[in-house]
């Protein structure tokens, strides 16, 4: 076990942790001595991650929630502080890409992908935030995008929800000093996960499926952005990482 940064101890809550960044963060931060406290919907893919972590050594916590449903996630931290006494980072990472020319008019992906990418990262700061301003600690974690900086054809609601959640956190930075609480979003490139699989055009999944296959870099990359901004010092606050897989113009 590595415990040589500011990691070691603290209690994570972890949204969207049953696959892609969310998993690998979880594997990431308990190998560092972390308590991890993981949510999303497929319950038994989170098991199975807790038992991993547990046998490894680690100390990691489950339960099902819906990210869409603010008292499922209220229950979620609500839980990290029952069984361990305080919640020192969030990373709402929950998030799904189901990109598609406006022209179709897929209202349906539309408001699911505002109902999890910015409502479901406010709720996550709703959750946490009481919490950490009772302890005079914490720091929220935001997974925005490169499509938070950039729109393109095809992606403009998500790319709408990645600028959200980047201006969001930024906002939230400016109000939470009085807590001391740090704020971080991190813009990942293209990272293989299975995000492309929430793609429901089948013309634009064969595109994005062939990007990814060509571009798309490892989980690891993203956990170790995030093991980055909550190692350091509590007085320093790594504000945004934007990162890319080096080959990737775009
Ligand atoms: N991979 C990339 O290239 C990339 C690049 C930039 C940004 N991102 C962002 O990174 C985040 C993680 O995505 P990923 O790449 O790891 O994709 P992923 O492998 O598809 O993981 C998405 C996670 O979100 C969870 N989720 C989806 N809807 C949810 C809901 N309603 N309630 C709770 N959890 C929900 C999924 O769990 P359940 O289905 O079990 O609920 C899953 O654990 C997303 O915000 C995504 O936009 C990814």
């Amino acid at each position: 076990m590595h415990t040589e940064s500011n990691i070691a101890g603290k209690i994570v809550v972890i949204t969207g942790a049953s696959s892609g960044l969310g998993e690998a963060t979880a594997r990431h931060l308990a190998e560092r001595g972390a308590t991890v406290v993981l949510g999303a919907r497929r319950f038994e893919r989170l098991q199975a991650l807790v038992d991993e972590i547990t046998r490894a050594g680690g100390q990691a916590f489950a339960l099902a929630t819906d990210v869409t449903d603010p008292a499922q996630v209220q229950a979620l931290v609500d839980a990290a502080v029952a069984h361990y006494g305080r919640v020192d980072v969030i990373l709402n990472n929950a998030g799904i890409m189901p990109h598609s020319p406006l022209e179709r008019r897929k209202i349906d992906d539309w408001n699911r992908t505002i109902d999890i990418n910015i409502k479901g990262v406010l709720y996550g700061i709703a959750a946490a935030l009481s919490h950490m301003q009772r302890q005079k600690a914490g720091h929220i974690i935001n997974v925005s995008s490169v499509a938070g900086h950039k729109v393109g054809k095809n992606n403009a609601v998500y790319a709408a929800t990645k600028t959200a959640v980047r201006v969001l956190t930024e906002g939230l930075r400016q109000e939470i000093k009085p807590w001391n609480l740090r704020t971080t979003i991190i813009s990942p490139g293209a990272v293989a996960t299975e995000l492309p699989n929430s793609v429901t055009e089948a013309d634009v999944a064969k595109g994005i499926g062939a990007f990814y296959q060509e571009y798309a870099i490892s989980a690891e990359s993203f956990a170790r952005a995030v093991a980055f901004a909550i190692g350091q010092p509590e007085d320093v606050d790594i504000n945004e990482i934007l990162f890319r897989p080096t080959r990737q113009e775009l």
